[in-house]
C-alpha cells in the first residue's frame, strides 16, 4: 500500500491561525478549535509549520529542540490532544522536519562551540570558506567562535547546516522523526531536503551563488533511502513531501518514484519564479504565462510518464499570495481564485491548500517597512538600498515579494483583530480583513468551490490517479491538460486571461459532460467560448 492519492493537504502556519491565549500569537489549541471548519472544507491532512522550541529568528525554521513544543504554541499535552481530536474528524497531521540545519542555540551547536569534538563533527566546519552565498543574503560561512574555523549556514547565520556524512548525525535525526511517529504522526514534510547531502570536498562555485555545488548532490538520494527505511517507511500509508530548492525534473522523478523508496512527492518552485526578472526574486516583473504553462506541462508529463509524483500548490508561507501574482484581483477575485484552484486540484499530484487560500485572502497591503517581521525581507530591503535603489523602489519590491504577505493572521471575521486574537497580532492583519473573512466567504463563491474540488478528487479516480497530458499547448491564454484513466478522459481548460477566449473542442468531447465550471454551466458545443478566468472540465466515459 502507498499513500492515499485522494488526500488533500491543508497547510497551517501556527503563529497566524488562531490565538486562544490572548497574546497575539496563534497556538495549538487554536488549531484544535478550528477542526470543525477544516472538516467542513473536507481536507484530509494538516501540515503544520514548525512549532518546536526556537529563537524564532526564522520563525521556527531555526530549531533549538526537535522533540518538544515551544511554549509560545502550547504544551506537548496540547499537541497530543490535537492529534487525537483531529483523528476523530478523520484528519491526520503532517509535521515539518527541518533536518538540513539547526539553530545555533541547539545544544549540539553549543557543545561544539564549547570545544566538544564529537559535536563539532555534527556541523560543516572548514579552515577556508568557499565563495557560496547564503540564501538569506551575505556569505554562507561564519567564524566558528575563535577557533579560526568557519561553519556553513546556507540560510541565516543562526541556522547551522548539519553534517549528514556523520552517521551519528543521521542517527539523531532519525530518532527525531521516530519520536513524532511515536506520537501518532505518519506524514512529514522535509524542509530543503535536497540540500542535506554535501560533497566531501567543498569547492568554490561562482555560478548562481554556489547553488550547483550543494544542491541535489547524488548522495542525497542515499540519505533519503536511509531516512525512509529507518523511519516513515515503516508506516505503509505514510505521506512524505520533500521541499526541493532549485531542483531538476530528473532528480524529482527519482526522489518520488515509489520503486526508489525515497519520498512520496516533491515541492518544486519553478512555476513560482515566472515573475522573477532574470531569475532574481527581488525584482518586479509581470508573470510570463507561456513559461508558467510550459513548466506545468513539462513537469506534469515527465512525472506522469516516469511514475513520479508532484505536490501541487500555488501558495505557502514563503510566497506572496498567488491571487495577487496571477490574477486581475480588482475585477476577478472570485473567478481567478476558483480557476487557480481548479488548475491544480484537477491535475495529477497531491493538492495543498495554504490557510486563507480557500477564502481568497490577499496580500496585506502594508504601507511601511515597520510592518515586516521576516528576516529575509528585512535583509533584502537593506541589500536593495545598498545596491542603489531608492526607499520607494526597494519598498515596492518588498511589498510584492515578501514572505510576510502570506503570513498575516487568518481572517475569521470582521472584528478588530479579525477573530484571530483579542490582542494585537504579532504581524499586522491584511487590509482586506473587513471584507474577506471566513464568516462572509463560507457562503461566497470560493470556499464552496474548494469543497467541491476536494470532494471530486474523492469520487473520481481519474482525478486522483489518471495520467497527465498537455493540451492546447500553443495557446497564450489557456492552460489546458487532459487526464486519462482506462476508458475515461477529462479535459480541463483554465483561462488565465481577463478576456474571452474562443476555441475548438475535439470531436470526442462534444458528447462529454461538464464536471466543473466556475461560471454557470455552459452548453458543450464544438465551438466554445471561455469567459475571463473560466475553468471548465469536461468528462467523457468511453473514449
Ligand atoms: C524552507 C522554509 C522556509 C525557511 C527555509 C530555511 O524554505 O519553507 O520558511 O526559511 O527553508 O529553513
Amino acid at each position: 500500500m502507498s499513500f492515499d492519492k485522494k488526500s488533500v493537504v491543508y497547510q497551517i502556519y501556527p503563529k497566524s491561525y488562531k490565538d486562544t491565549t490572548g497574546n497575539g500569537i496563534g497556538d495549538l489549541q487554536g488549531i484544535k478549535e478550528k477542526l470543525p471548519y477544516l472538516s467542513e472544507l473536507g481536507i484530509d491532512v494538516i501540515w503544520l509549520n514548525p512549532f518546536y522550541p526556537s529563537p524564532q529568528r526564522d520563525n521556527g525554521y531555526d530549531i533549538s529542540d526537535y522533540t518538544a513544543v515551544n511554549p509560545l504554541f502550547g504544551t506537548m499535552a496540547d499537541f497530543e490532544d490535537l492529534v487525537t481530536t483531529a483523528k476523530s474528524y478523520g484528519i491526520e497531521l503532517m509535521l515539518d522536519m527541518v533536518l538540513n540545519h539547526c539553530s545555533t542555540e541547539h545544544e549540539w551547536f553549543k557543545k561544539a562551540l564549547a570545544g566538544d569534538a564529537y559535536y563539532q563533527d555534527f556541523f560543516i566546519l572548514r579552515d577556508k570558506p568557499t565563495d557560496w552565498l547564503s540564501k538569506f543574503g551575505g556569505n554562507a560561512w561564519a567564524p566558528f567562535g575563535d577557533t579560526g574555523k568557519y561553519y556553513l549556514h546556507l540560510f541565516d547565520v543562526t541556522q547551522a547546516d548539519l553534517n549528514w556524512r556523520n552517521p551519528h548525525v543521521r542517527e539523531e535525526l532519525f530518532k527525531v522523526v521516530n519520536f513524532w511517529r511515536d506520537k501518532g504522526v505518519k506524514h512529514f514534510r522535509f524542509d530543503v531536503v535536497n540540500l542535506i547531502g554535501k560533497d566531501e570536498v567543498l569547492v568554490d562555485c561562482p555560478v548562481n551563488d554556489g547553488k550547483p555545488a550543494y544542491t541535489d548532490r547524488p548522495i542525497t538520494h542515499d540519505y533519503l533511502r536511509m531516512l525512509n527505511e529507518a523511519t516513515f517507511g515503516q508506516d505503509s500509508d505514510s505521506m512524505t513531501v520533500g521541499e526541493m530548492s532549485s531542483t531538476t525534473i530528473d532528480n524529482c522523478v527519482n526522489y518520488s518514484n515509489p520503486e526508489r523508496h525515497e519520498l512520496s512527492m516533491v515541492f518544486n518552485f519553478h512555476h513560482l519564479k515566472v515573475d522573477y526578472d532574470n531569475g532574481q526574486k527581488w525584482t518586479l516583473k509581470a508573470y510570463d504565462f507561456d513559461s508558467l504553462k510550459n513548466l506545468f506541462h513539462t513537469w506534469g508529463e515527465a512525472m506522469s510518464d516516469n511514475d513520479g509524483w508532484n505536490a501541487l500548490f500555488w501558495n505557502n508561507h514563503d510566497q506572496p499570495r498567488a491571487l495577487n501574482r496571477f490574477v486581475d484581483v480588482k475585477n476577478f477575485r472570485n473567478e481567478g481564485a476558483t480557476m487557480l484552484a481548479a488548475s491544480i486540484h484537477l491535475s495529477r499530484g497531491t493538492p495543498y491548500v495554504y490557510m486563507g487560500e480557500e477564502i481568497g485572502m490577499l496580500d496585506p497591503d502594508f504601507t511601511s517597512m515597520d510592518d515586516y517581521v521576516d528576516i529575509e525581507s528585512i535583509n533584502a530591503y537593506r541589500e536593495l538600498r545598498d545596491s542603489g535603489k531608492t526607499d520607494e523602489e526597494a519598498f515596492a519590491i518588498i511589498k510584492a515579494k515578501s514572505r510576510d504577505n502570506s503570513r498575516t493572521p487568518m481572517q475569521w471575521d470582521d472584528s478588530t483583530y479579525a477573530g484571530f486574537s483579542t490582542a494585537k497580532p504579532w504581524l499586522a492583519l491584511g487590509a482586506s480583513h473587513k471584507d474577506i473573512n471566513v464568516a462572509s466567504e463560507m457562503s461566497g463563491k470560493i470556499f464552496p468551490f474548494y469543497q467541491k474540488l476536494i470532494a471530486l478528487r474523492k469520487n473520481y479516480p481519474i482525478i486522483a490517479e489518471g495520467d497527465y497530458k498537455a493540451a492546447y499547448q500553443e495557446s497564450h491564454q489557456i492552460y489546458a491538460f487532459e487526464r486519462q484513466l482506462d476508458e475515461q478522459k477529462l479535459l480541463v481548460f483554465n483561462n488565465f486571461s481577463a478576456e474571452k477566449v474562443e476555441l475548438d473542442l475535439p470531436e470526442v468531447y462534444t458528447n462529454g459532460q461538464v464536471l466543473v465550471s466556475n461560471y454557470t454551466t455552459p452548453k458543450i458545443t464544438q465551438k466554445l467560448t471561455l469567459t475571463p478566468y473560466q475553468t471548465l472540465a469536461i468528462l467523457i466515459e468511453n473514449a
